[in-house]
Order: C-alpha cells, then structure tokens, then sequence
C-alpha cells in the first residue's frame, strides 16, 4: 500500500506532477468536484493543528468525499494506550485514506505499515511534514515560475522544524538551488539532514547567524516559528524565541522580487507590518497547501484502486 511518510517517498517526476494537478484543480475547481464522492478521509491529530487538519478536510471535502476524526489524543482510544499500529488497523476498517500528525518522530511509518489504506505524514515530531513541502513547492513555483536556480534562505529554528527538514530535501532535487541556513548555534540543521540533502549532494550552501547579511542574495526566505514544543527546557525557548524577527527595516535590503514563506502559526518572527508587503506569500502559501493536499489524496486512492 503506498502510503507518504517522508518527501523522499516521491519522486521528483511525482512532485512535479502533483503540481501539475494542484494547477489543473485550481483552473477547473468543478472538474474535481465529484471525484471522491462517498469516499472517507480520516484526519488523526494526536498533535495541536489548525492548518494542516483543516487544510486535509476541506481538500476532501472539495473532491466530494467525507472526513472522519477524532479531534485529539485524549478523546481517542490513545489515551487508553491503544499503539499506532493498532489504530491504524482500526481506522482502516472504517476510512479509504488517513492522515496522520503525532508528536513522536516514526509514528507515521509504523502507522503505515499496519496500515491497509494510504497514509499521509501530517507532521511527526521534529522529523518530517511532506504535505506542508507540497505546500511549499506550489508557492514557490507560483511565485518564481521555476524550482531550481534559486538562493534559499531558511530561518529560524532550523533544528527542530520539520517543514525545513523537507522542504531542503525537496529543493535538493533541483538545479542550480543554492541554500543558506540561518539559525542560532543552538537550532542548527541536524546533521543528518545536512549530510543526506547537502553534502552529499554537492550542493552550494553557508550558514550564519545573521538574517541581515545574508538577505540581499536572497530570491525566497522560508521563515519559521521556535518549536517551543520540542524543547527541554523553558529557559532556552525563552532565551532564544525571538532570535530573529523580520520587519520592513530589514527587508530592504532584499531583493525586490524576493518571496517570504511562512508555514505558520506564527509567533513573533515575522512583524504583522510586513504582511501588506506584496512579498509576504505566506497566506496563498496555506490556500495552496490545500490543492495540493487535494492532488495527493487523489494520486494515493487512484494507487490504491479505490479511485
Ligand atoms: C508547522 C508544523 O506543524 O510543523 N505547521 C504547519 O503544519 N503548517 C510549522 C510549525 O508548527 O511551526
């Protein structure tokens, strides 16, 4: 059963055709309408969410199919201390396709593989969120008309937040994509994202601790949120919460056609002033979270033979 658990699930032939669809469903939105009547969606969020749950049920909803969930670990049977691999099991007893987000890091891979339906990785722990990359790769194409040749700017806490940790393998694919990774000394890109999407790669990147320098050269800044979560301690989540915080003072030395992306919620990294901005694409970055969200349920049920 194909199931997404990590970007590198599909291939970039899948990426581009996903997006593909994403722009064919947003020029004839009536064309999709019915195409998952009767089907089930269900949506399992064992982690805070109000974008990517939202975004999955009316990505359903707008196929013609019907979502299931349960609204949060403590009303599911998790809280009695059911295992993942029995839940899935269950869930797929009622629903075609399941998304799943969970605060441990592989929860969607032993979802998956107990699983008899597809699962979609709706974010687990500090790993990975493929979807929320799908999001990404759509803005970015949008906006830029392209996914290669591009100087990339993440921001943030580049540690712990798992849409940079898919997002860099996506556009490692990609030619002529360039990376600097701007973070504090403490929320540094794992090593082990850096070495499996960087370096081995032979990709051109830098790191720094300063958003101001590296802004000029920038074509996209993904800014992110510090995953207060995943920390051990409050101390340092206070300490460094606001390391960075983009406002239109430092946005000018950016490039005029430069795009900001967010995956939101945001905290305080990014200034409300720099929403008029017209480079701010955050907002049409969750909208397009949906068609795409919309074009991978579809591409795993057609897979699946349920479709
Ligand atoms: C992100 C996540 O859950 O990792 N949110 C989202 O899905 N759009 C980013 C975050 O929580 O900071």
């Amino acid at each position: 059963m194909r199931s997404v658990i990590d970007i590198v699930d599909l291939s970039t032939e899948e990426l581009d055709d996903l997006i593909k669809v994403a722009r064919d469903i947003i020029a004839n939105p009536d064309k999709y309408a019915h195409v998952c009547d009767r089907k089930k969606l269900a949506t399992l969020f064992f982690e805070p969410s109000t974008r990517t749950r939202l975004s999955f049920e009316a990505a359903m909803y707008e196929l013609g199919g019907h979502v299931i969930s349960v609204p949060d670990a403590g009303s599911s049977s998790a809280s009695k201390g059911e295992s993942v691999s029995d839940t899935a099991r269950v869930v797929s007893c009622y629903a075609d396709i399941i998304a799943m987000r969970h605060p441990k890091e592989g929860a969607a891979f032993v979802a998956a593989s107990k699983a008899t339906v597809p699962v979609i990785n709706a974010g687990d722990g500090g790993h990975c969120h493929p979807t929320q990359t799908l999001a990404d790769l759509l803005t970015i194409e949008l906006e830029k008309n392209r996914l290669g040749n591009l100087t990339v700017g993440f921001c943030g806490d580049l540690k712990f937040g798992r849409t940079v940790h898919s997002l860099i393998n996506a556009l490692s694919r990609y030619e002529g994509n360039k990376f600097v990774l701007i973070s504090p000394e403490e929320l540094k890109l794992p090593s082990y994202v850096k070495k499996d999407a960087i370096k081995s790669k032979g990709i051109p990147y830098e790191q720094t601790t300063n958003l101001e320098e590296a802004m000029p050269k920038l074509d996209i800044l993904y800014m992110t949120r510090v995953q207060r979560e995943r920390f051990f301690n409050e101390e340092d989540y206070l300490r460094l919460k606001d390391s960075y915080i983009l406002t239109p003072e430092k946005l000018r030395k950016a490039k005029p056609d430069l795009a900001i992306l967010h995956p939101l919620p945001r905290v305080n990294e990014i200034s409300v002033a720099v929403d008029d901005d017209p480079r701010a694409c955050y907002f049409k970055q969750v909208e397009n979270g949906k068609y795409m969200r919309m074009a991978l349920i579809l591409k795993l049920l057609k897979e699946a033979g349920t479709l």
